[in-house]
């Protein structure tokens, strides 16, 4: 608490609230009374509100800051690597080296799925998108971990938290196999997380995949840069869902659920649709145009946050990366051309500049993904991957402290109260 107050008034009623100061960011009026005095609060789309307190993540949109438990991403991107990541959001500190050593050999000593599990994959179409098939299997594993798992259990909660991020790669890649008819791999723990990922993607039993380490260290990098983002859809939905006391992977499926659209982690592959349908830079102009048309409904994909009003430091990492993949691989990609056009034209442009509209995370990942030959129907999924340790986190630290179940309220403007008309009067 700060000391501070904030005094509302109503006609003649005044109502002082507590004002909390956090270690960063903007003092927060504590708006729970207004409850007790007859009222509600109201902001559709959480423009305003903090659903919770949390340790894990700082984001300042402002200024294009993101902080995991401190520590700058463009820090963590660059002298870090994911599984360390990973421990940093579950931990709140980085490892040293016996701590790190003994979670990754915890992480790549649950990488197997059961065996009975690729019965669900079979059960889908071959042409259903993945993230559909990650909706149902993730949620299936509630059904292999449930009887026996105590959620109020820190020690079940870690083991929970271990063998989503050690099988979450293994499901992406089967749900990738599925579709394209190949044979499922199984994990080889002798490699490294991003490496086996790529090893499970892309090897076959007849022909061996050797990892090229520019592609393992780009696709570790990708996963950093996606691992939490602070109360996003997708982790709101997930500490919602967990909020009633739901089994964990039950919890992360709606995580992913909430993640596929394309207002959120389904930009990645939105951005590359567009660019195909874009096609060349001589059609940028009429694109544009349709954009800022508002009788249209075409967004330029990719850009755009609630939160980074500035610029997305993520999005900056992600170019660098992007650039350094396609020189290191030999690769001229036009797509990252017309990228790289579209964004200078839409950063000069008035209709951008006024609204705060840059690029974010999603706006350079798929030309990344596609040079290391990732098809585009899988992007999301990867950022589901990348995603699930700041899910598990804050699922984490929800049960960590005593908690409510979460239950907005609404501001009805429906019928008021009336007698049921029978069929023959209506
Ligand atoms: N293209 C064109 N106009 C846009 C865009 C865009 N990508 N994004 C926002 N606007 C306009 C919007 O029409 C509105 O204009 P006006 O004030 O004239 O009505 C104004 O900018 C403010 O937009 P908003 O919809 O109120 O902003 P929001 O904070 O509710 O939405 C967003 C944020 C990310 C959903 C939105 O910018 C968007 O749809 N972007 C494209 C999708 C995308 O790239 N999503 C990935 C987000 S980053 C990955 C992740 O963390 O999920």
């Amino acid at each position: 608490m700060s000391g501070k107050k904030a005094t509302l008034t109503i006609g003649d009623k005044s109502l002082d609230l507590p004002v909390h100061s956090g270690t960063m960011g903007p003092d927060v009026i504590d708006v729970k009374d207004v409850l007790s005095n007859g009222y509600f609060t109201y902001d559709p789309g959480f423009m305003a509100t903090s659903a919770c307190e949390s340790k894990i993540t700082f984001i300042d949109g402002d200024k294009g800051i993101l902080l995991h438990g401190g520590y700058p991403i463009e820090q963590l991107a660059e002298k870090s690597d994911y599984l360390e990541t990973c421990y940093l959001l579950l931990n709140g500190e980085l490892p040293n080296a016996a701590q790190k050593e003994d979670f990754v050999s915890r992480v790549m000593n649950h990488t197997m799925v059961h065996e009975q599990l690729q019965f669900f994959y079979r059960g889908f179409r071959r042409d259903a998108h993945p993230m559909a098939v990650m909706c149902g299997v993730v949620g299936a594993l509630s059904a292999f971990y449930h009887d026996n798992l105590d959620i109020n259990d820190p020690e079940h909660r870690r083991i929970a938290a271990i063998r989503l991020i050690a099988k979450m790669p293994t499901m992406a890649a089967m749900s990738y196999k599925y579709s394209a008819g190949q044979p499922f791999m199984y994990p080889r723990n002798d490699l490294g997380y991003a490496e086996n990922f790529l090893h499970m993607m892309f090897a076959t039993p007849c022909a061996d995949y050797k990892v090229n380490p520019i592609v393992a260290r780009a696709m570790d990098r990708i996963f950093v840069l996606h691992a939490d983002h602070e109360q996003n859809a997708s982790t709101s939905t997930v500490r919602l869902t967990g909020s009633t006391g739901a089994n964990p992977y039950a919890c992360i499926a709606a995580g992913i659920a909430a993640l596929w659209g394309p207002s959120h982690g389904g930009a990645n592959e939105a951005v590359l649709k567009m660019l195909d349908e874009i096609g060349d830079v001589s059609k940028l102009d009429d694109f544009i145009k349709r954009v800022k048309d508002k009788n249209d409904s075409t967004k330029l994909m990719g850009f755009g946050h609630r939160v980074y009003k500035n610029f997305d430091p993520r999005a900056k990492v992600m170019k660098q990366t992007c650039d350094e993949v396609l020189t290191a691989l030999g690769i001229h990609d036009p797509q990252l051309e017309l990228a790289m056009k579209l964004e200078e034209i839409a950063l000069n442009d008035e209709y951008f500049v006024s609204r705060k509209l840059y690029p974010n995370v999603d706006f350079y990942s798929g030309i990344i993904l596609k040079a290391i030959g990732i098809p585009t129907s899988m992007f999301t999924v990867i950022f589901a991957l990348g995603r699930t340790p700041g899910w598990i986190a804050h699922w984490l630290e929800m049960h960590s402290a005593p908690y409510k179940i979460s239950r907005p309220r609404q501001l009805y403007t429906g019928p008021v109260q009336r007698d049921f008309v029978p069929m023959d009067k209506r």
